[in-house]
């Protein structure tokens, strides 16, 4: 089916959105690497539009290449285990310059022929475009504050979180993964399936900063997020940092969330108990890009709320679970992108649910699946508890 004029709007909105979020950047600072394991922020910049032109134009319509070294260049990229650091210099890199008339002339080729575009491959195109405005928000996060230009920041009201904080949710399935022809997803959505899940209880709110001082306090390990100084921490936002903001959830890596959840006596939801427990419910305020850091986990909180459901299961930070990144059964890769998730199904990452503060509302569906390593600091994720 070709594509419709409501996804060409889609896709020129997501470039207007990704176009913004480099002219954060100090045009000085192109060829700085905030993450050692992601590439230079110049990559990104030729990496969008070279992956529309890959798939959109030379994979599907066969338009011939017109720099077929950037197509290659900027086609992937990198996820290195701990210890295998990327060394490339910025002198490896083309000018920006040159990077931005490629960019020019791919989006000038692509929209000639959008109407020819099947919407499947549109649609990924968009949603690549989407993940990347999450990424590269989380990767210039960690680019010093002199480097970026600040944005409006909006400061949300806070209200107490309300003991006691545990809800029921009983026996009966989980319904994961999305059935065929239902809407757009990736291949690690399908195929659709249900699992029976026992009664088990879940935490109503995220773990806050405030709950997680406690716990370094006793000893365990601070968020990469947090800096001492002093003797007091202070967070460290997208554009400055401030006191620690003790009602926002705390962002952690999946071992510090494995490890306070030990020493609560809890664990981690598999993500069959996060799909049980989120039952279709809206998406947090906190979502879409309307803010860069996060709010209260009570933020959402309605008088005449009844309390019985967990809130904020969809923005304000991704929540790990405890089920290993692996296929569903009956798993195809797609074909016009085999590696998008086979090469990560290697026991080394973990499923996320829900999103961030920087997660497009199109990706906010319950089926969609993140994965980071265990150990990786950088990614807007939270968690809450289960006690099963
Ligand atoms: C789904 C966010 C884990 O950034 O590694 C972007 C998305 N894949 N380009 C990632 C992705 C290829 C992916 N995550
Ligand atoms: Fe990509």
């Amino acid at each position: 089916m070709p594509a419709s004029q409501l996804l060409f709007g889609e896709l020129h909105r997501a470039r207007q959105l990704s176009d913004e979020l480099f002219r954060v950047v100090d045009p000085d600072s192109m060829y700085e690497r905030p993450i050692p394991e992601r590439h230079r922020i110049l990559f990104y910049l030729g990496h969008l539009e070279a992956f529309d032109w890959n798939l959109l134009a030379r994979r599907t319509l066969e338009l011939p290449a017109f720099q077929p070294a950037f197509d290659r260049l900027f086609a992937f990229g990198i996820d290195p285990a701990a210890g295998d650091l990327p060394d490339d210099q910025p002198s490896d890199w083309p000018k920006v310059a040159e990077v931005e008339r490629y960019n020019q002339r791919t989006r000038e080729r692509i929209d000639a022929v959008l109407p020819q575009v099947p919407e499947l491959f549109l649609e990924a195109a968009i949603e690549h475009r989407l993940m990347h405005a999450e990424t590269l928000a989380y990767i210039l996060h960690q680019l010093p504050y002199e480097r970026k230009s600040p944005q409006p920041a909006t400061a949300a009201r806070a209200c107490p979180v309300p003991e006691p904080s545990m809800i029921e949710i009983p026996a009966g399935p989980a319904q994961l993964g999305l059935k065929p022809g239902e809407r757009f997803g990736w291949d690690n959505e399908y195929e659709a399936h249900t699992l029976d899940v026992p009664a088990f209880a879940i935490a109503k709110y995220k773990i806050t900063n405030r709950d997680y001082l406690q716990y370094v306090r006793a000893g365990g390990s601070a968020p990469f997020f947090w800096i001492e100084r002093g003797g007091v921490w202070f967070y460290r936002g997208m554009f400055a940092e401030m006191s620690l903001p003790l009602d926002w959830p705390v962002y952690v890596t999946h071992r510090q969330a494995e490890q306070y959840a030990r020493w609560r006596g809890l664990e981690l939801p598999s993500e069959a108990q996060f799909e049980r427990a989120v039952c279709g419910q809206a998406p947090s305020g906190n979502s879409d890009f309307r803010h860069w850091d996060p709010v209260a986990v009570t933020a959402d909180d309605r008088p005449g709320d009844s309390g019985l459901r967990p809130a904020q299961m969809r923005g304000n930070g991704w929540e790990w679970t405890s089920t290993v990144f692996a296929p569903f059964p009956g798993f195809r890769p797609f074909p016009f992108y085999t590696n998008y998730s086979a090469p990560f199904f290697d026991g080394q990452h973990y499923v996320l649910k829900g999103g961030s503060p920087r997660t497009a509302m199109r990706l906010l569906r319950l089926t969609f699946r993140n994965w980071f390593r265990p150990s990786y600091p950088y990614v807007y994720a939270t968690f809450r508890l289960v006690a099963s």
